[in-house]
């Protein structure tokens, strides 16, 4: 029998007890397996609306697995395909970093902080953000949360992705040199403005697969293509942003394209896999991929093998690929992604 075919087969044997996950990085065959398909933002809320399901096969990256876990019941189990699958942006900041960094910053800028992490973050992150008054992000609520942050009259800490941070407390009017940015792995703090004129501090973390995106190319995409409409992942430098007819999450970037009129042309700056998906289902448009090597190899761990074998080792009670946070830490990872989800 086709893999393809088994695993509809065991999705039946399962039932509601069986809930499968996907991320819009991952490819067409898991995709077509899924029953729900989102941005992070989306996945974290069907998860913690989901009560039935008493296995979650997250087809996505680590944080994102860690994320349903923390907001699931504990007689709920997540399951991630491709255990192995990481963020390395995730991996850029640790809760030893961001507490050095929290010593810093408050010793040398002398003011109150307030810590946002975009959910691309370890648990113990969210939980060091959640324990001092912080929350979460996603691409998808950036503007809300960080307008949220500004709205303390504290100096936001801003971690791991500096470009979503950058791109997005721009856009609410803070100029860049009021930008702050902290460099975790020389525990070093630089500003041009004057300290009490300091309203972000932006961590230095970045996606590889968004940032390697370059102005060239959109200048040389503008020539081939003058009539096409250019959108691109906030993950993206600033000035790629800017040079872009638009920026948003995943979602956002499938909204456009999908509700672009028929003839239309479309340059999507992501993940290699969305953007192939776009093209093929959106087939009166032109759509076209603004980096051909925007690929992420950890979103592409996952396969039709792997989630065969995950929902194979359920029927089993093998529970290897499950991935459980930590008691202590998911409570204040709890908090971090309650108060956030609260403002969506
Ligand atoms: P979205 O939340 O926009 O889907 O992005 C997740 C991600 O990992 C982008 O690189
Ligand atoms: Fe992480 Fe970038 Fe891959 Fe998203 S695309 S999972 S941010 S490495």
């Amino acid at each position: 029998m086709k893999t393809i075919d088994r695993i509809f087969e065991i999705k039946k044997e399962l039932g509601e007890d069986l809930l499968i996950l996907a991320h819009h990085y991952q490819n067409d065959d898991i995709i077509s397996t899924a029953d729900f398909v989102g941005d992070s933002l989306k996945l974290a809320q069907y998860a913690q609306k989901n009560k039935r399901a008493k296995y979650i096969v997250f087809c996505g990256v680590y944080f994102m697995s860690e994320t349903a876990d923390i907001l699931t019941e504990d007689y709920q189990r997540v399951l991630q395909p491709a255990i192995t699958a990481g963020c390395p942006m995730a991996d850029m900041a640790d809760m030893k970093q961001a507490e050095r960094a929290w010593e810093i910053i408050t010793e040398e800028l002398g003011c109150d902080i307030v810590p946002i992490t975009y959910v691309n973050s370890k648990a113990e992150v969210k939980a060091f953000c959640g324990n001092r008054g912080g929350t979460t992000v996603t691409s998808g609520n950036a503007a809300r949360v960080v307008d949220w942050g500004l709205k303390q009259n504290k100096v936001i800490l801003f971690l791991p992705d500096r470009n979503l941070g950058r791109n997005t407390a721009y856009d609410l009017g803070i100029p860049l040199e009021c930008m702050a940015e902290y460099d975790p792995r020389l525990e070093k703090l630089e500003y041009s403005c004057k300290k009490e004129d300091v309203r972000i501090v932006l961590w230095k973390g970045h996606c590889h697969v968004h940032h390697n995106i370059t102005v060239k190319q959109i200048e040389d995409v503008r020539r081939i293509h003058p009539d096409a409409e250019i959108i691109v992942h906030p993950e993206c430098r600033f000035e790629i942003t800017r040079a872009a007819d638009g920026k948003g999450s995943t979602e956002y970037l499938i909204d456009r394209v999908k509700n672009g009129k028929a003839g239309s042309k479309w340059v999507v700056g992501t993940e290699h896999n969305l953007v192939k998906r776009l093209k093929d289902t959106y087939t009166d448009k032109e759509v076209y991929i603004l980096d051909t090597s925007s690929v992420c190899t950890n979103m592409n761990k996952t396969d039709a093998e792997n989630l065969l074998e995950t929902l194979e080792d359920i029927l089993k009670g093998n529970f290897e690929k499950q991935v459980v946070v930590d008691k202590t830490i998911a409570q204040g990872a709890l908090r971090s992604l309650e108060t956030m989800l609260s403002l969506v």
